[in-house]
């Protein structure tokens, strides 16, 4: 097992990662209290069942698995199953699942009396390398991703490897995608991982490295005044064009992935993160509706009246922040738009 230390004052923790790390949850965390373990319907029963029988008191509440469970009404549902079930100041939640888990939970722990102790146990790459790390917690209100939340730190994030194995491949790429952002910004070494090796069996080196670096990041800036907007490159116009999600079936990561090609300001970098796209099944262009992401582009609530900061990567492994104003943007749609 290795440890990953992020120190952040009073509100340090380890990330754990490893083989069979599911199966050492009571060793690894304070378990011997009331828990309310959150997980989804996507997730195998199996993982929070183990987490479960570990603690004294356990109880498992299965959420809908999708976008949808990260909601106010799931939040106030999590709330009332911990009153219901006398939860004090003393007890802990812990998430067994991807993104949706982790900010749901964590959301419903940092509010639950003033905040109590949260676990994370992220079982996906896309939480793995990215979300499940760091402190973000959120639901979703009117449409609007995230608007509702804070920031506040797990205890403590345990990183079964194991998990990964039965993750169908699209799942897989939709996280790697995550950690492609992190090597083009901020670890040369990475990228060329992801260009020389097979990234589908170099997973456990890939998600070590992405918490290594978003350690990093996070204990400079835990609160995105400057630099943790790094781990947003590919975002603005990833979110841009996931806002039509529903109608074009594509995962987070996928449009991640879509959104830092514009934002590589390099032709020949541009062709070579092409090429680990096609290794890795991510898509280099698609059919959206340039209206339509412009709209969503201008509501994201990172459009500032003065610009849209954007981080953008000449070379791998370094970053430029700039301001663009919106007639930036149709050129750079072009670049990724499937005619
Ligand atoms: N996922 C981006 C961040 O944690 O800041």
């Amino acid at each position: 097992m290795d440890t990953i230390h992020i120190s952040l004052g009073a509100n340090s923790y380890d990330v754990h990662i490893g083989n069979g790390i599911l199966l050492q949850a009571g060793a690894l965390l304070d378990l011997a209290r009331r828990v309310l373990v959150v997980t989804d319907t996507g997730v195998p029963e199996v993982y929070a069942k183990t987490v479960c029988r570990q603690c004294s008191s356990g109880y498992i509440v299965c959420v809908e698995q999708g976008e949808q469970s990260k909601s106010i009404q799931t939040f106030e549902y999590l709330l009332s199953e911990l009153l219901r079930l006398g939860f004090t100041r003393g007890d802990a939640v812990v998430a067994v699942g991807g993104g949706v888990v982790g900010d749901l939970a964590g959301f419903t722990a940092a509010c639950y009396m003033r905040g109590i102790d949260f676990y994370n146990i992220p079982t996906t790459v896309l939480s793995q390398v990215d979300s499940g790390v760091g402190g973000k917690t959120a639901v979703n209100l009117n449409g609007v991703k995230n608007i509702v939340g804070a920031f506040f730190q797990p205890k403590k994030v345990l990183i079964d490897v194991d998990v990964l194995q039965t993750l169908p491949r699209r799942q897989i790429s939709n996280g790697l995608a995550e950690s492609l952002k992190m090597s083009l910004t901020s670890d040369a070494a990475l990228f060329r991982l992801f260009e020389n090796e097979d990234p589908y069996t170099s997973l456990e080196k890939i998600v070590y490295r992405s918490v290594q670096i978003k350690a990093a990041v996070v204990e400079q800036d835990e609160r995105e005044a400057g630099l943790r907007s790094i781990l947003n490159f590919g975002h603005t116009i990833g979110h841009a064009i996931e806002s039509e999600e529903e109608l074009n079936g594509l995962y987070h990561g996928e449009c991640v992935a879509l959104g830092m090609l514009p934002m590589i300001t390099n032709e020949d970098l541009r062709g070579d993160v092409k090429q680990i796209y096609k290794k890795i099944s991510l898509p280099v262009s698609f059919p959206f509706d340039v209206d339509t992401a412009m709209g969503a582009l201008l509501h994201d609530k990172k459009s500032a009246a003065n610009g849209i900061k954007v981080t953008m990567v000449e070379h791998p492994g370094s970053f430029i922040q700039k301001t663009l104003q919106p007639a930036d943007f149709p050129p750079l749609f072009d670049i990724i738009r499937k005619r």
